[in-house]
C-alpha cells in the first residue's frame, strides 16, 4: 500500500497579538517540525475576515505573525511561508468543499457556536464556512500532519470527514485517473485523492488555560491583559503576570494525578514542562511539595529566557516591512505552485473544462 508523501501543514489567523498559547500550542511545534519535515506555515488572512470584515492594521498583523514565525526560528528558505491571501487555489477549493461538506456537520462545530454567540443570524456566512476553508487549506497541498492546539480537533475531524466524502463520492473518477492513492481507513482500503489528515496536538502544553481562571482557555479576546503572556511583553509584564497569576493555596503535588481538580496548578506546570522541554512528571518530580511561591520565579527565569530573544527579533523584523513583504512573496509563489497543480488535478477529477 502507497501512502502519501508526509507534508506538514499549519495556520495562525492575524488576529490580535499572539500569547503563549499560540507559542507553545502551535509555533514552538511548527519549529521542531521543520528538522525532518516539508513544511508549510501559513498566515490565514482569509479566515480573519469572518469574526469581524474590517481591519484597519490587517497588513501590520500579517507581517507580526509572519515575524513571529521567523523569530521563533522557522527556515523560510528550507520551507514555505506565506499568507493565505496570496493563494487564491486555497478559496476555490473551499467552494468545492462547501458543497462537499453537509450543513448537519457545520452545524455541530462548537467553536462556531462559541464565536456566533447568542445571536447566530448575525454571524457572517465567512465564520459558518469557516471549518471547510481550513480543510481547504490544508487539502490543497494533500497535506497530511497538521500540528495545532486542541481547540482546532474538532475542526480537523471535518477536514478527515470532508476528504473521504470527496474520496468516495469521486471515487470511479480519481481511481482511472491514476491520481488517487490506496490507504487504509480503519480496516477499509479506500482508493483516495485526498489523505486523511493526522491532527499533531500531543505535548504538555495543548491547551493553555488563562492565567485569571484555570477553566477558560488562554485567548487573544479575553478582555483582561492579565489573563496571557503576550509573545511581544517584555521581562517586567511576563513577570508581573505568571506573579499575579491565580493559583490555590496548596504546594505543588508530586505527582502528575495531584493536579486533578487543581485548573491552575495544572496549567502552570503545563507551560513549565513546555517551555523546559519535559513532562508534566519530571517537574514534579523536580517541585513536588514547593510553594507557589518558589515555583513562579523559576517559572519565571524560564519564560524570560524563552520568550525574550523571540520578543527581541520580532521587534527587529518588523522594523523592516520590506524584507518580511518579500518573504510572503516568495513563499507565496511556491506555495501556489504546488496548489495549482492539486487544482488541476481537482479540476479533472470534477470534469471541468480547461
Ligand atoms: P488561531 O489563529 O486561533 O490559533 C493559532 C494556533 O494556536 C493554537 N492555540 C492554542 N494552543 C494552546 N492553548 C491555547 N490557549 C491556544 N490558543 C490558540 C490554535 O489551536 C492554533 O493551532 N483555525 C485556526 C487557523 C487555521 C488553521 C488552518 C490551522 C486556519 N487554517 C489549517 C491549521 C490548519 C485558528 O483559528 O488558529
Amino acid at each position: 500500500m502507497t501512502e502519501f508523501k508526509p507534508l506538514v501543514f499549519s495556520g495562525v489567523q492575524p488576529t490580535g497579538n499572539l500569547h503563549l498559547g499560540n507559542y507553545l500550542g502551535a509555533i514552538r511545534k511548527f519549529v521542531a517540525l521543520q528538522e525532518n519535515n516539508d513544511c508549510i506555515y501559513c498566515v490565514v488572512d482569509l479566515h480573519a475576515l469572518t469574526a469581524q470584515l474590517v481591519h484597519e492594521d490587517m497588513a501590520t498583523q500579517i507581517r507580526s505573525i509572519t515575524a513571529a514565525f521567523l523569530a521563533a526560528g522557522i527556515d523560510p528558505k528550507k520551507h514555505i511561508v506565506f499568507n493565505q491571501s496570496q493563494v487564491p487555489q486555497h478559496a476555490e477549493l473551499a467552494w468545492i468543499f462547501n458543497c462537499v461538506a453537509r450543513i448537519g456537520w457545520m452545524n455541530r462545530m462548537t467553536q462556531f457556536k462559541d464565536k456566533a454567540g447568542k445571536d447566530r443570524e448575525q454571524a457572517s456566512l465567512g465564520l459558518y464556512a469557516y471549518p471547510s476553508l481550513m480543510a481547504a487549506d490544508i487539502l490543497v497541498y494533500r497535506a497530511t500532519h497538521v500540528p495545532v492546539g486542541e481547540d482546532q480537533k474538532q475542526h480537523l475531524e471535518l477536514a478527515r470527514d470532508i476528504a473521504m466524502k470527496f474520496n468516495l463520492d469521486f471515487h470511479d473518477k480519481i481511481k482511472p485517473t491514476g491520481l488517487g492513492i490506496d490507504i487504509k481507513v480503519g480496516e477499509e482500503p479506500v482508493h483516495a485523492y485526498f489523505p486523511m489528515v493526522e491532527p499533531l496536538i500531543d505535548g504538555p502544553a495543548p491547551r493553555v488555560m488563562s492565567l485569571k481562571d484555570g477553566t477558560k482557555k488562554m485567548s487573544k479576546s479575553d478582555p483582561s491583559d492579565l489573563s496571557r503572556i503576550n509573545l511581544m511583553d517584555d521581562p517586567d509584564a511576563i513577570s508581573k503576570k505568571i506573579r499575579k497569576a491565580k493559583t490555590d493555596p496548596d504546594a505543588l503535588p508530586s505527582e502528575t494525578e495531584g493536579l486533578k481538580g487543581r485548573p491552575e496548578a495544572d496549567n502552570l506546570v503545563g507551560i513549565f514542562a513546555a517551555l523546559a522541554d519535559k513532562s508534566k512528571a519530571d517537574v514534579l518530580s523536580e517541585f513536588g511539595g514547593q510553594q507557589f511561591s518558589v515555583f513562579k520565579p523559576a517559572l519565571i527565569d524560564l519564560a524570560v529566557a524563552a520568550l525574550g530573544p523571540i520578543n527581541a527579533e520580532m521587534r527587529r523584523l518588523m522594523e523592516d516591512p520590506g524584507h518580511i513583504d518579500a518573504v510572503l512573496r516568495d513563499g507565496g509563489e511556491r506555495a501556489r505552485t504546488r496548489a495549482e497543480k492539486t487544482m488541476n488535478e481537482v479540476r479533472d477529477i470534477i470534469g471541468f473544462v480547461r
